[in-house]
């Protein structure tokens, strides 16, 4: 099926996305019957680029990586606005990977609502605004006879909000709890090798880990707000960011992490949300856990995930949690679900 595909935000997961699209052109196509043009690019940064009739995505991941993308040798390039985009090229799928505000949910809530309200469906990697209001834009999506799809905002692409929609159906949860973000446990698992806060928080930034204004990672936010997203689709329960409880790593000392070793622990951010009754709860918080607990285990920029449920009791889920090419199989994931959904007449 011939899928157009428009991507929004072109840092490092959208250029993840990319080149994944660019060097799995073939076997999707053949597998999936994914046969994908990308129709435009847009970044606040590197600039706009579009194309009806689909761009080269080795070309762009080349000019892309130079910093721009308007030196393209597109027709449609430079400065457009999403609205024109969505209408000179009429995409299927619009995938957002911008940078998130967690407290108003931009620009990914305007960029989403505008690409459901355009027809297309469309697929967030960023977190605020299915954070912010996921039953708003689900119903936008809903009128629009498209999909909305956000596996990669928790764990990346290890999957987990499909997990549950999908091969969990069925069971009731009662509570998600485990390490959901992927900077501060990196940087807890390289102070236990004995680097400092701040040249382990430098290797997260450097390896792509970290959100764009790192501060979100480290006080909590981007976990509270992946809180946020499993409250609201495991138990359809709107949490507000603020609503969570919410404490970060940045109080916490190279002497805490050295002494919770010495007493056989190590000291994980763990995020949690719990349903006790009508009553659902959410929680970040700085835990030293137990050599004995599963999540102890959890190293570097892995996180899990442990549901409790009726019907099989606790389903751990644990992989990558932040990452270029991670972060972009969960949209690609999303996308595949969308077509194949499209295909079935849905
Ligand atoms: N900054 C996020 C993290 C990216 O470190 O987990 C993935 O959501």
């Amino acid at each position: 099926m011939a899928v157009k595909i428009g991507l929004v935000g072109c840092g490092t997961v959208g250029m993840g996305l990319i080149e994944l699209l660019d060097r799995k052109k073939d076997f999707l196509r053949e597998k999936y019957d994914f046969d994908f043009s990308l129709v435009f690019v847009t970044d606040l940064i590197k600039g706009t680029v579009f194309s009806k009739d689909g761009l080269d995505t080795g070309e762009l991941k080349e000019t892309a990586a130079r910093g721009g993308l308007s030196e393209s040798g597109y027709a449609g390039t430079g400065s457009c606005g999403l609205a024109e985009l969505l209408s000179e090229t009429r995409p299927d799928i619009v995938c957002e990977a911008a940078p998130t505000d967690y407290r108003t949910g931009e620009p990914g809530m305007t960029i989403l609502s505008s690409a459901l309200k355009a027809g297309a469906s469309a697929v967030t990697s960023s977190k605020g605004a299915v954070g912010l209001n996921m039953a708003g834009l689900k119903k936008l999506a809903r009128e629009n006879g498209v999909h909305l799809r956000f596996e990669s905002s928790v764990l990346s692409g290890t999957p987990l909000i499909n997990l549950v929609r999908g091969p969990l159906a069925g069971c009731s949860l009662s509570k998600a709890e485990g390490i959901v973000n992927g900077t501060t446990n990196y940087i807890l698992t390289r102070m236990e090798s004995g680097l400092s806060y701040s040249e382990a928080l430098g290797e997260a930034q450097r390896l792509g880990y970290a959100e764009t204004d790192p501060a979100g990672d480290v006080e909590g936010f981007d976990a509270a707000v992946k809180v946020c997203i499993m409250s609201a689709e495991f138990f359809g329960s709107a949490l507000s960011i603020d609503e969570v409880r919410r404490a970060g790593i940045t109080g916490v000392t190279e002497a805490d992490v050295a002494n919770a070793a010495r007493s056989g622990r190590r000291i994980k951010l763990i995020a949690g949300v719990s349903r006790a009754g009508e009553s659902v709860s959410g929680y970040v918080e700085p835990r030293a856990v137990d050599l004995a607990n599963p999540l102890a285990s959890i190293s570097g920029a892995a996180n899990a995930v442990t549901l409790t449920t009726d019907n099989l009791g606790e389903i751990t889920v644990s992989g990558p949690g932040a990452g270029k090419k991670e972060t972009a199989q969960g949209i690609l994931s999303d996308m595949l679900e969308i077509v194949s959904l499209r295909s079935a007449g849905k």
